[in-house]
């Protein structure tokens, strides 16, 4: 079974508080049903900006962390292509309903068998955990700062937030991705903000119709 909840059950790794410990839970990770296992059925994920951005190609399949796990739908969508995916999320809360939904996938039929199999969920704080792990592409995607989107997009990520609060350290976050990554950090962002001060410039970006992908590709010389 390739759910871990090693980090989270450890002494160093507390849990997170829940920002709005009073929110309702009316968060869903689903796997199986909604947009994401449509887009899975469809097989249309190969087209995303975000397959694109951690360097996909008929050569390459990269190895990926996604440091900062949220619902998981990017993480599924990556280990759909092929991709190994570690997945870090440190909201025990949200945690939990990842680890529950991956189950759901795991028997809910052979292929969606076959993409848990390649997504390994850590609980923890990606800050502490990245200096332990290796990958190709470390993709990071904190809170974003409120934006115009569908309302029901909108209501997901008001709910997230309410259980997750805002995510203050991702600058931190992004420093220490830059320095663990082989080949590649994207940030996932609004596409319309402000990059987050203090960044060096993306080596390029894939524009999407609401977010874009900030990718900063790593020196040769820094490859292990
Ligand atoms: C915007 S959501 C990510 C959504 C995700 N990309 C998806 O496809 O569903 C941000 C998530 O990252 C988590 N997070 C933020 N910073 C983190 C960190 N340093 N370590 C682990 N998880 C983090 C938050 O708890 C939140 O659940």
């Amino acid at each position: 079974m390739p759910i871990r909840n090693g980090p989270l059950s450890a002494k160093r790794a507390k849990p997170r508080k829940p920002a709005d410990a009073a929110a309702p839970s009316r968060l869903v990770v689903d796997f199986i049903g909604g947009s994401v296992g449509y887009q899975f059925r469809r097989g249309s994920a190969r087209n995303h900006g975000l397959a694109k951005a951690v360097g996909l190609s008929g050569k390459h399949v990269p190895s990926v962390i996604d440091a900062t796990a949220g619902l998981g739908r990017d993480a599924f969508l990556l280990a759909s292509l092929g991709m190994p995916v570690t997945l870090i999320e440190r909201s025990r809360e949200v945690h939990d309903l990842l680890a529950a939904a991956l189950a759901a996938a795991l028997a809910a039929s052979p292929a969606l068998a076959q993409v848990v199999a390649r997504m390994t969920l850590l609980g923890g704080d990606a800050k502490e955990l990245l200096g332990g792990l290796e990958a190709d592409v470390i993709v990071v995607d904190p809170m974003h700062p409120p934006r115009r989107g569908s309302a029901l997009r909108k209501q997901e990520m008001r709910d997230l937030r309410a259980l997750v609060g805002t995510d203050p350290d991702a600058f931190a976050l992004m420093q220490i991705a830059l320095q663990r990554a082989r080949r590649r950090v994207v940030l996932k962002w609004p596409r319309y903000a402000a990059p987050l001060a203090g960044l060096p410039e993306p080596s390029h970006q894939i524009l999407g119709k609401t977010v874009r992908y900030d990718v900063f590709m790593i020196a040769a010389d820094r490859r292990s």
